[in-house]
């Protein structure tokens, strides 16, 4: 059951696409005609919370669980490897209940034994499966995610999220790696970080709507959906700005519908450290193979080179104080939300 579901996901990821409509087109970079930079200066280096990362983008949670999932973990982990990426594994709860599938998931390490790998759990995890995930990968930090209306839509899915901050400020305290609090597309708000924030979280992807839409996926699963839900979520230019209003920069992970350099300079330009992509690395693998995906991850490289020596910032940070104009739905949410 739960190993078919993950299939499905994968089926109607690709199948659904990403919207677009991550809010990213209310951003706009300011161009500089005199950058007094040149594209050999130009450092993708980055650092989240401890870590410090060669790329500022990150192939995000997906899969594992299954043979299928094998496959698609051990190709993206060896162009993580390749391309010097941070890559997550999907929720590892499968493996927990059942060590059979752990293998599926330990490819990723395999395929990059010194790469950075982040560990994969919801909310329900207890510490001590939280301890054995990171083990089972040998991962450099935990991403808890939370995907409170995807459960609601799922029938079979959680009904009750009682307990959910006790629990990750259980595993902060216990787990021996960093911990980062995702979402999974439906964003996360100022007032949420903050609760995060107070717990000890130290490093937040703010995960928002825009790219893989998990509550049209699960309707996609059904007869009896709840289309409606189906643009539940807060994109991902206001989520981003929403947490970066509570956490310092060095701390904040972009992501939700970003698909192109362009999206993630913009991300980067607004403060976020480092951009997590997870539904479009995986359409460029499923729909045009792997020589396709490698040839994705340079583009995304050179996209951001270009990019930054356009606007004089040869690295990250820099790139993070550069002049941004916010406009449209994005600027309005921010005046409402009282969010400079
Ligand atoms: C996901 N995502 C996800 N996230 C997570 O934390 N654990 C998981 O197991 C999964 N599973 C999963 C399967 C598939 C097929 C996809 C495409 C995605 C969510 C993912 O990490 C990310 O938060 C969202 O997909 C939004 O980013 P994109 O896809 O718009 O870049």
């Amino acid at each position: 059951m739960r190993i078919s579901r993950k299939m499905e996901h994968v089926h109607y990821a690709l199948e659904l696409g990403q919207s677009g409509q991550q809010g990213l087109s209310d951003i706009k970079l300011v161009h500089n005609c005199l950058p007094e930079t040149s594209t050999d200066h130009i450092a993708l280096t980055t650092q989240i919370g401890d870590l410090i990362m060669s790329s500022p983008i990150l192939i995000n949670a997906m899969t594992g669980g299954a043979q299928e999932t094998e496959n698609i973990n051990r190709e993206l982990a060896i162009m993580a490897r390749e391309k010097g990426m941070a890559m997550a594994v999907g929720s590892q709860m499968s493996a927990i209940k059942n060590s059979e599938v752990a293998s599926s998931y330990q490819v990723v390490r395999r395929e990059n034994p010194s790469g950075i790998v982040f560990a994969n759990l919801g909310s329900e995890a207890s510490v001590e499966q939280a301890v054995r995930a990171v083990d089972m990968i040998e991962a450099n930090a935990l991403q808890i995610h939370l995907n409170v209306m995807q459960e609601l839509i799922m029938p079979e899915g959680d009904r009750s999220f009682v307990g959910m901050l006790g629990r990750i400020e259980a595993i902060v305290r216990q787990v021996p790696v960093p911990v980062i609090v995702k979402e999974v597309g439906f964003g996360i708000s100022k007032d949420n970080a903050r609760q995060l924030h107070n717990i000890g979280v130290r490093v937040l992807d703010v995960g928002g709507s825009g790219g893989t839409n998990f509550a049209a996926i699960e309707n996609a699963r059904r007869p009896a959906a709840m289309d409606w839900l189906n643009d539940w979520g807060t994109p991902t230019s206001i989520s981003l700005l929403e947490a970066l209003s509570v956490y310092a920069r060095g701390s904040v992970i972009a992501s939700g519908g970003i698909t192109n350099a362009l999206e993630a300079a913009k991300a980067l330009a607004l403060g976020a450290s480092a951009v997590g992509m997870a539904g479009a690395f995986l359409k460029v693998l499923r729909s045009e193979g792997v020589d396709a995906l490698h040839q994705f991850a340079d583009e995304l490289h050179h996209g951001l080179i270009l990019i930054m020596t356009a606007l004089g910032t040869s690295t990250i940070q820099a790139l993070g104080n550069s002049p941004v104009v916010i406009t449209g739905q994005t600027a309005e949410w921010c005046r409402a939300r009282g969010i400079d």
